[in-house]
């Protein structure tokens, strides 16, 4: 039998996959303390977790028999993936599952940024009816900065444009070809930056992309400029950004995500330009469900030795 560990919660749909395998005892513990992880992990002969669960080098260390960590979701900066690979054990994630959940909740926050939805429906909600403080912008026309062209970035970047905006693109790894199968103008970081009415960011966080919007970036952009995180937080220095919009040179921020989450008492949250939501982007039910029997029929592939997709 394998023991399959899984620390954070996920969808029935996937669970069943495993439940239904012979071969399979599931051991579901969410909310486990990190002691408790380093007991349970012992035995595990594969993990499975969302963002969650911090899948440190210790507890790769404390595990005996793990072949295997599924990360129902895309991003796996809550895994040593180096520590993981030294060890030998295989890290995959599910990395098309939400991309259209997360598109289009990007594309909500564009919306709801631009014409201060949130803000206008607190005021509405406390008996007022405020119509020039909620003046916003169009879309049409405007420009959209999108920093890291790959699942996600490419299906906000067709949406933007069904919006009739001038969506422009930096990401160092796209090759002239797809940029032209997009229909995405390609541009240098800098021009993204110092051109764009709106900028998203879709990249993965790693060493090279974290604080990627920082200070100087800030200081080269449009006066005005909205800018978006439905990617993690640390991508974009949340200080940096906190003195961009005090001092006016930002007009809003939508952000999805946060460098240490939840974020507690954040002053960005206190800002009446922020808006933003508790890592919703992959919270819908077909995302949830496609991430999590993604990842439980590759890891019972795994398991059995049997030919896996990704890694
Ligand atoms: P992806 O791998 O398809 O795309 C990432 C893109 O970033 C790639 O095209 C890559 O070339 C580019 N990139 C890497 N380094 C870069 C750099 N330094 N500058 C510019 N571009 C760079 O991943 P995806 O599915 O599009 O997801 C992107 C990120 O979104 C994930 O890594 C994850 O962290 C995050 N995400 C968040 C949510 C959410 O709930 N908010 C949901 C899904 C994914
Ligand atoms: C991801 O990387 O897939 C997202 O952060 C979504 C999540 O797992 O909550």
């Amino acid at each position: 039998m394998f023991k399959v560990l899984i620390t954070d919660p996920l969808s029935p749909q996937g669970i069943d996959i495993l439940r239904r395998a012979e071969d399979v005892q599931i051991v579901e513990k969410t909310d486990l303390a990190p002691e408790a992880l380093l007991k349970e992990i012992e035995d595990a002969d594969a993990l499975l977790v969302r963002s969650q669960t911090q899948v440190t080098a210790e507890v790769i260390q404390a595990a005996k028999r793990l072949k295997a960590i599924g990360r129902a979701g895309v991003g796996v900066d809550n895994i040593d993936v180096d520590a993981a690979t030294g060890k030998g054990i295989i890290v995959i994630n599910a990395p098309d599952g939400n991309t259209i959940s997360t598109a289009e909740h990007t594309f909500a926050m564009l919306i709801a940024l631009a014409r201060n939805i949130p803000q206008a429906y607190q005021s509405l909600i406390r008996g007022e009816w405020d119509r020039k403080r909620f003046v916003g912008v169009e879309l049409r026309d405007k420009r959209l900065g999108i920093i890291g062209l790959g699942r996600i970035g490419t299906e906000v970047a067709k949406r933007a444009k069904a919006f009739h905006m001038d969506v422009l693109a930096y990401d160092p790894y796209l090759t002239p070809d797809r940029a032209e199968k997009i229909g995405i103008r390609q541009a240098s970081l800098d021009e993204v930056i110092q051109t764009s009415d709106f900028i998203t960011v879709h990249t993965p966080l790693t060493k090279e992309t974290r604080h990627l919007i920082d200070s100087r970036a800030f200081e080269k952009m449009k006066p005005g400029v909205r800018i978006l995180n439905c990617a993690r937080g640390g991508i974009i220095d949340e200080g940096a950004l906190l003195e961009a919009i005090q001092s006016g040179k930002v007009a809003g921020a939508a952000l999805d995500v946060f460098e240490t989450e939840p974020p507690g008492d954040h002053p960005l949250l206190r800002l009446p330009q922020v808006i933003a939501t508790p890592h919703l982007g992959a919270s819908t039910r077909e995302a949830q469900e496609n991430v999590a029997v993604d990842v439980c029929v590759e890891i019972l592939h795994i398991l059995r030795g049997e030919p896996f997709k990704n890694a």
